[in-house]
C-alpha cells in the first residue's frame, strides 16, 4: 500500500540493505553486554543476509573470541601452523588474515611465500570448505587498515541467489544428480599463484567432499556450494564426471558475476564482517595497498553444526593443512 513503510522485522537492531539479494549494514549492537535477544536478532539477520557488516565494535582479541564462541565451537589454528611459523597472537582461535609477517613486525615481502598463498584469498572462496568439517560463520575484523583509497576490501558473492538463476537445464542437471565437489587448499593456492606452487600437485594431497548443492539450513534456501577451493566434481558413485573442470570453472564464473557481488570498504579499526560460508563466497579484493600499507584483519572460523557439516567425510579425518601437502621450499606458507 503506498504511503506505508514495511515495519522491519527487527526490534533491537536497525539493518540497511547493501545489495538487492543479500548484504546488510547492522547498527544498534550493544557488544559490550549482548542480550540473547539482541544475539538471536544477529542470527536472523545472518540467515537472510548472508553476510553482515558491524561499524566499530570496539572488540579486542579476547572479545572477538567470546563473542564468536557465541556461534558455536570454534576452529583453532595449531593444525594449520607449519615450518616453524608462529602465531602473531596468543590466541589460537584468531586466524590471521593480515599481510604482516609476525616474525619482523613489517608488511610481508610480496615474493614471500605467505604473499603467494593469500594470493589465493583474492579468488571467491568459501571458508574451510577444504576440511573434512566445514565453517558456518566467519568472523573478520579490522585491527589496522591501510588509509582510504588503497583497497583492501572485502568482496562478497550471494551463492543462494546464484542457483536461484541458473539457466534451467543446468539446474535441472544439478537436481536431479547428486553431485558431490571435491576441494583442495592446494588447488586454489595453485591457482592464486600457479607458478609458484607449480610443483604442489593438488591430487597427491587429500581432498575432502562436500555436496555441490546444499540447503542452507538457517534460511531454508538452496546454496551452490563451490568456490575457489573446488578442485572437481564427482558423481554419486564416487567417479569425476565428464567435463567436470568446464561446469567448475562455469559455476564460479556464474555465482560471481558483477550483479551478483558486492564490495565493502573497511572504514575503522574495530569494524567486523560476519560471513556464512555456507551461503555466500568472499575474497581479499586487493588494491594499491598491496606490499605498501599494513593491513592487519583477524579471524574467528565457526564449525558448521548443521547435518551437512561434515559432507562426505568421515568424522574422524584429520586434515592438517595445506603446510603438510605443500614442499619444505614452500614451509611458511599459511593460508587461511
Ligand atoms: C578470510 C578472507 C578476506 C579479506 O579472512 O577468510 O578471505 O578481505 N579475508 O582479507
Ligand atoms: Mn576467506
Amino acid at each position: 500500500m503506498p504511503g506505508v513503510i514495511e515495519e522491519s522485522p527487527f526490534k533491537t537492531i536497525q539493518v540497511k540493505e547493501l545489495h538487492p539479494t543479500f548484504g546488510a549494514e547492522v547498527s544498534g549492537v550493544n557488544f559490550q553486554d549482548l542480550s540473547e535477544d539482541q544475539f538471536n536478532e544477529i542470527l536472523a539477520a545472518m540467515a537472510k543476509y548472508g553476510f553482515c557488516v558491524f561499524r566499530n565494535t570496539g572488540l579486542d582479541d579476547t572479545a572477538h573470541v567470546e563473542f564468536s564462541s557465541r556461534f558455536g565451537e570454534l576452529d583453532n589454528i595449531r593444525r594449520y601452523l607449519g615450518g616453524g611459523r608462529l602465531p602473531r597472537y596468543a590466541l589460537f582461535e584468531l586466524f590471521d588474515a593480515g599481510n604482516i609477517d609476525g616474525e619482523t613486525d613489517t608488511i610481508l615481502p610480496p615474493d614471500s611465500a605467505r604473499a603467494h598463498s593469500n594470493r589465493g584469498n583474492g579468488l571467491f572462496h568459501a571458508d574451510s570448505s577444504f576440511n573434512p568439517r566445514r565453517a558456518s560463520f566467519s568472523l573478520l575484523r579490522a585491527c589496522e587498515l591501510p588509509p582510504p583509497g588503497n583497497g583492501g576490501n572485502t568482496d562478497f558473492a550471494d551463492s543462494r541467489t546464484a542457483f536461484d538463476e541458473l539457466p534451467s537445464d543446468l539446474k535441472e542437471e544439478l537436481l536431479a544428480n547428486d553431485y558431490v565437489g571435491a576441494h583442495s587448499m592446494a588447488h586454489s593456492r595453485k591457482l592464486g599463484s600457479p607458478q609458484f606452487f607449480a610443483d604442489v600437485d593438488p591430487r597427491a594431497g587429500s581432498m575432502q567432499r562436500h555436496r555441490l548443492l546444499q540447503k542452507h539450513e538457517p534460511s531454508g534456501r538452496m546454496n551452490l556450494f563451490i568456490g575457489a577451493h573446488l578442485h572437481h566434481i564427482e558423481d554419486a558413485d564416487g567417479n569425476e564426471i565428464p567435463g567436470s573442470w568446464d561446469l567448475v570453472k562455469r559455476l564460479n564464473e556464474f555465482a560471481t558475476q558483477k550483479k551478483n557481488t558486492t564490495t565493502v570498504e573497511w572504514h575503522n579499526v574495530g569494524d567486523m564482517i560476519i560471513w556464512d560460508n555456507r551461503c555466500v563466497l568472499h575474497r581479499a579484493g586487493g588494491g594499491a595497498f598491496e606490499g605498501k600499507y599494513r593491513r592487519d584483519l583477524r579471524r574467528t572460523t565457526v564449525h558448521d553444526d548443521s547435518p551437512t557439516a561434515w559432507g562426505c567425510n568421515q568424522k574422524d579425518t584429520i586434515w592438517t593443512g595445506f603446510n603438510a601437502q605443500a614442499k619444505a621450499k614452500h614451509a611458511g606458507a599459511v593460508g587461511v
